[in-house]
């Protein structure tokens, strides 16, 4: 059985070791967490995970450690602990935004070897096992690429990208859950305004949203493809299209994407 470290469990640790605790994959005995605000750790040592205040009682456990802390942090975070990592049985997994290669691998280096090190960017879906996760190699082998894609597949897909396409899936996927949202708040709103209730509104919002995703995902179709079916000449759904993309719809989403890979 693999075991985990995780070492920072606020808005993105917790959602991982909830997805985590969540999959089939890991039970509370397999994960150790450390964070400085012991009272975050209260309710998981409850639950059977290993709970520290110091990160390095918490790195030595797992055979894939998890950082996620803030970017700035990591470099302190991983002076902290390397000494305590065993690069011959431990993959070392950084869950940070904007940091380059070639800095961490100047942080992790040792006696001229790097050891396996990888960037990863789950999102906040992770939490209830539908995360869109992407990794990249720092340093190490396929096989410990493998196990850091094995572990994140246990709560929800994971596509190993290259180092340049990094901020990109952050923009889509990290970022995009934030996007997701603001869609289904404006739609809701929408829905207000023509006659449901809020929570009538985000129900039939987040229903349809789902089966658009479905269909998509089982048709493999392109969305241009489903949006014809739905758009009859002269119909209702063309005319909503069309004064959405008047106010600028597709052009606001592209842009929100552009500036979300701007450092
Ligand atoms: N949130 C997202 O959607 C998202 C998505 C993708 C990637 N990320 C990345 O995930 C990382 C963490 O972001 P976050 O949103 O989870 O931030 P966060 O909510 O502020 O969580 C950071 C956690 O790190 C803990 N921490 C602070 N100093 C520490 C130390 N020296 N040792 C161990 N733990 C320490 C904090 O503990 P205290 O609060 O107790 O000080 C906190 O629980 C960032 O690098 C970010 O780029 C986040």
């Amino acid at each position: 059985m693999i075991k985990l470290s995780i070492i920072g469990v606020g808005a993105m640790g917790g959602a991982m070791l909830e997805g985590f605790l969540r999959s089939d994959s890991f039970s509370a005995s397999d994960i150790s967490i450390s964070n400085p605000h012991t009272d975050r750790l209260a309710p998981y040592a409850e639950q059977g995970v290993q709970v520290y205040a110091d990160n390095r009682k918490a790195a030595v456990w797992g055979d894939v450690v998890f950082l996620v802390v803030k970017p700035w942090l990591v470099e302190s975070v991983m002076e902290e602990i390397s000494d305590v990592l065993d690069a011959e049985r431990q993959v070392l997994v950084i869950v940070a935004a904007g940091l380059k290669a070639e800095q961490v691998r100047s942080w992790v280096e040792y006696n001229g070897k790097c050891p396996a090190t990888f960037f990863a960017l789950p999102n906040t879906a992770i939490a209830v096992g539908a995360s869109m996760s992407f990794i990249t190699r720092v340093c190490g082998t396929d096989e410990a690429e493998q196990l850091v894609i094995n572990v994140f597949n246990a709560a929800g897909e994971t596509m190993s990208v290259e180092a340049r396409q990094f901020g990109a899936g952050m923009a889509l996927a990290s970022c995009g859950i934030a996007y997701a949202m603001r869609y289904v708040r404006a739609a809701t709103e929408g829905g207000v305004e023509l006659g449901f209730k809020a929570d009538a509104a985000k129900d039939i919002v987040l229903q349809t949203i789902k089966g658009a995703a479905l269909l998509l995902q089982k048709s493999g179709a392109n969305p241009e493809a489903e949006i014809d079916k739905v758009t009859t000449p002269g119909g209702f759904t063309i005319r909503g299209l069309n004064a959405m993309e008047k106010e600028g719809f597709t052009n606001a989403v592209i842009e929100g994407l552009r500036n979300s890979v701007k450092f």
